[in-house]
């Protein structure tokens, strides 16, 4: 059966990615624990400049959103497409050229990073050789899957295939010109943009990162496996149609949102802010869109572990795109803006709909890839259960620091002087920094269950692989 299907189509750089996403989970979160703790607990830096927050965290944010959200893209988009055209992968030596391409960059950014070799721009750190590697793997798997669907037997392109595109096409043109620098060392580069130039296109890239990378690709995953673990149709294609090109229309604008009072004019954070609003339409269309689709069959949550974790990504993201465009406003920024707010509103997204939703898609490949049930019901469940403990836990902490911090740096007293000095309100973050690490350590826990039962699947499929050889023999 295996062997039937591995003929009709290309799955094993799909097998591998997968295998990949899973670990840089466990990976990426545990280096997020560790700079958690380091807020918390700041002698765990060792005074050790490679292992202070500043080196770290960097690490942390690449390795989630790089290595785990990269490899958990690339597994599920060269794995839907295959199977939305009817098709193999259009050129596996480019799949396996992705595959080691992608984990090259991964080792480059591991190494260089806490030797505090930077550009210094958020989500964008990596040095300018690394982010020509960047900028040719990325189009080498946009190209293959491109001519996977030129190539396709099916007569129209399924929505989430529209999704990827989307994301591919803008991320290129987003990372090529964020990362325009005049090089002057391996170590050293310099970008070409300057001022409140500089910051504008930095934040056109940062806030895109998240509406295409971390938001439209994982919403291309969404609309393949919500219907496919499911077992039932996309609730309204339709909408799904308006909310690709609502998504893609709207994201582009928002980047001045993360610029509010600064030297840029005030229009464009009115005009970021504005438009930030408008997309709590499309995002909750697609929320509801994703889970309508479990509309009369709602009683699967209860038998289908996997499916919970779909659903209540799902949740997540309707949370996260009410919160984000409440923040834009400009007078919610004036409180949020430079606090843990910020902190709690990205891992609302990162944790509760980015890691969720890849979860619930990679557990459905692991079924598929190695045609069998996981290792244990029981631990999926287990997941999911830390998974959304430790996140609600992660979050709420953050909400609670934020708004605190907020309101402590701006509360003065009769004669005008500030009532609290800033080491204040730093001490007075302990117990929520503390939690946080807390909420962390569940979520990065339950990542490592995941790893486990995964390990496990795949070594009883692989034994039950030998039997039926033997058989056959
Ligand atoms: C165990 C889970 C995790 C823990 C404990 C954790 C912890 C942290 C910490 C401590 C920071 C630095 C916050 C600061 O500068 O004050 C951070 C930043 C960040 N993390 Fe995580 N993280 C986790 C998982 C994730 C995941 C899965 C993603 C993405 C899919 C993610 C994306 C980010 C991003 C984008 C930032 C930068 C936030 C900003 O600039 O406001 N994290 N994380
Ligand atoms: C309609 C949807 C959304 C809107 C309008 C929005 C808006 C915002 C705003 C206003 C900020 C704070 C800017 C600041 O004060 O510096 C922010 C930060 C952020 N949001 Fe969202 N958000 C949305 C959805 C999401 C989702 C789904 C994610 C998923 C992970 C996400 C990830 C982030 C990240 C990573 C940052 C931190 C950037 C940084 O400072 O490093 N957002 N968002």
């Amino acid at each position: 059966m295996e062997a039937q299907v591995d003929k009709k189509y290309d799955f094993d750089v799909v097998r591998w990615f997968t295998v990949a996403a899973i670990v840089y989970l466990v990976v990426g979160t545990l280096v997020g624990v560790y700079v958690a703790s380091e807020l918390a607990w700041p002698f765990l830096n060792f005074d050790l400049a490679e292992l202070s927050f500043g080196r770290l965290r960097p690490l942390h944010t690449n390795a989630v959103i790089f290595a785990f959200g990269g490899c958990a893209l690339m597994a599920t988009a060269f794995y839907s497409v295959q199977r939305t055209c009817g098709v193999r992968l259009w050129s596996s030596a480019m799949g396996w050229f992705s595959f080691w391409g992608w984990n090259l960059i991964i080792v480059c950014a591991v190494i260089t990073l806490p030797l505090g070799l930077t550009q210094g721009k958020e989500y964008a750190e990596l040095e300018w050789w690394i982010d020509i590697m960047i900028a040719v793997v990325w189009l080498s798997f946009a190209f293959n899957f491109v001519m996977t669907v030129a190539n396709r037997k099916t007569s129209h392109i399924y929505v989430s295939n529209w999704f990827f595109m989307g994301m591919m096409v803008m991320i290129t043109y987003l990372h090529v010109v964020n990362s325009l620098a005049i090089p002057v060392s391996l170590a050293k580069s310099y970008s070409i943009f300057s001022g409140v130039q500089d910051a504008m296109i930095q934040w056109w890239w940062g806030h895109n990162a998240v509406g295409f990378y971390l938001t439209a690709g994982f919403l291309g995953i969404m609309y393949y496996f919500v219907p496919k673990q499911a077992g039932r149709p996309v609730f309204s294609y339709r909408l799904s149609v308006i909310h690709f090109w609502a998504l893609m229309f709207g994201y582009v604008w928002l980047g001045a949102h993360h610029l509010q009072y600064t030297a840029l004019p005030d229009w464009t954070g009115s005009l970021g802010a504005a438009v930030s609003l408008a997309m709590i339409i499309p995002s909750w269309g697609g929320a509801v869109n994703g889970m309508m689709t479990l509309s009369g069959a709602w009683d699967k949550l209860r038998t289908d572990y996997v499916l919970r974790f779909l659903i209540m990504s799902l949740a997540f993201y309707a949370m996260s795109t009410f919160e984000g465009p409440v923040m834009s406003s400009k007078t919610v920024n004036a409180l949020s803006h430079y606090t843990d707010w910020t902190v709690g509103h990205v891992h609302s997204g990162a944790l509760g709909w980015v890691a969720m939703v890849a979860s619930g898609a990679l557990y459905h490949l692991v079924m598929k890839l190695w045609n069998t049930e996981m290792y244990s019901a029981k631990l999926v469940n287990l997941h999911f259960w830390m998974a959304t403990i430790g996140a609600v836990v992660y979050v709420t902490a953050m909400w609670v620091s934020g708004i605190m911090q907020g309101l402590m740096w701006r509360d003065y007293d009769e004669f005008g002087t500030l009532t609290y000095t800033f080491a204040e309100s730093v001490a007075a973050m302990h117990p929520y920094y503390a939690m946080r690490a807390i909420g962390g350590l569940i979520y990065w826990a339950g990542a490592v269950v995941m790893l486990y039962n995964t390990v496990m699947t795949i070594r009883v499929a692989a034994t039950r692989g030998v039997r039926t050889a033997a058989a056959a023999a």
